[in-house]
């Protein structure tokens, strides 16, 4: 069994806690004894969410706003400061994929990723890294996706996004290191989660949302700074990554649907 450890007296902020990877996360780290401060849009389901980890060692506390409006963010942040002093960690994890056909190709498919899975942590980045450099410690995580590897068929919009927070988060390692703020990149393969549930394509690996969130929370306890899973599909697509163009389209033709 993985040892755990403990996270009392820690203040864990998720955002897209409100179903999926987030709320699991939420109730997975609150049951460690974290005090969970969950952000999302819909104030039922945290509302429900906190009610939930009653039980539990730690607590959750509901704290809605929209990651894509920068004041809305700002000001959650603000709360978190004035009520806890200190955020120790934090998953930015929010996050949506829109289908698109290369034919299908819509400006604002790009957009709405860009806005919400890219421009929605970068919001959270603005509050948390002057407070964690100013303390020299802390953990940011970053959810993006092994779709952010390479450019995937029907995932043109999804996958730039993607792309865009492994290459933030690979630079900004290497920045805030030396400032004590730990940068870890979450990279999850097909996770069962109401985002999934609306794919009609067959979903290779498929995990349930409670392998993933302890494949998380493990990682986040370990010194990598990629958390990558699951183990085979990881191992996969690391292996086309680095693929010669040629064999990586003769691939990836044959996966179009
Ligand atoms: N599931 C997978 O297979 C998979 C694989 C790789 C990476 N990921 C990444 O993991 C993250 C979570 O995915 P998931 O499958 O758990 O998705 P999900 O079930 O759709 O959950 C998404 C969460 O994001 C929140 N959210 C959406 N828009 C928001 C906004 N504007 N402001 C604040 N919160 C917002 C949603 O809550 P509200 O609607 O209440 O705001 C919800 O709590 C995403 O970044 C996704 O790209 C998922």
């Amino acid at each position: 069994m993985k040892k755990r450890r403990s996270l009392k007296n820690k203040v864990i902020w998720i955002t897209g806690a409100s179903q999926g990877i987030g709320r699991q996360l939420a109730l997975t780290m609150a049951r460690q004894g974290g005090t969970v401060i969950a952000t999302a849009r819909s104030f039922g389901n945290l509302d429900r969410l906190q009610n939930e980890a009653l039980d539990l060692d730690g607590i959750i506390i509901p704290l809605p706003a929209d990651v894509t409006r920068h004041d809305e963010v700002m000001r959650a942040a603000e709360v978190i400061t004035t009520r806890f002093g200190q955020v120790d960690i934090a998953i930015l994890n929010a996050g949506t994929f829109i289908k698109t056909a290369g034919v299908d190709f819509r400006s604002n498919h790009m957009r709405q990723h860009f806005e919400l899975n890219v421009m929605g942590v970068c919001h959270c980045l603005d509050a948390l890294i002057p407070m964690m450099v100013n303390r020299q410690s802390g953990t940011l995580a970053i959810n993006a996706s092994l779709a952010g590897y390479r450019g995937l068929p029907a995932a043109a919009a999804y996958g730039a996004s993607k792309a865009a927070l492994i290459n933030m988060a690979e630079s900004l390692y290497t920045d805030l290191k030396p400032q004590g703020v730990d940068i870890k990149l979450i990279n999850p393969g097909f996770v069962k989660t109401p985002l999934t549930d609306k794919n009609t394509f067959k979903m290779p690996f498929l995990m349930d949302v409670e392998s993933a969130v302890d494949a998380i929370v493990h990682g986040l306890n370990g010194k990598r700074f990629e958390i990558r899973f699951p183990k085979v599909f990881g191992m996969i697509m690391g292996t086309l990554r680095v693929l010669p163009y040629k064999a990586y389209f003769g691939v990836t033709r044959r996966l179009q649907q």
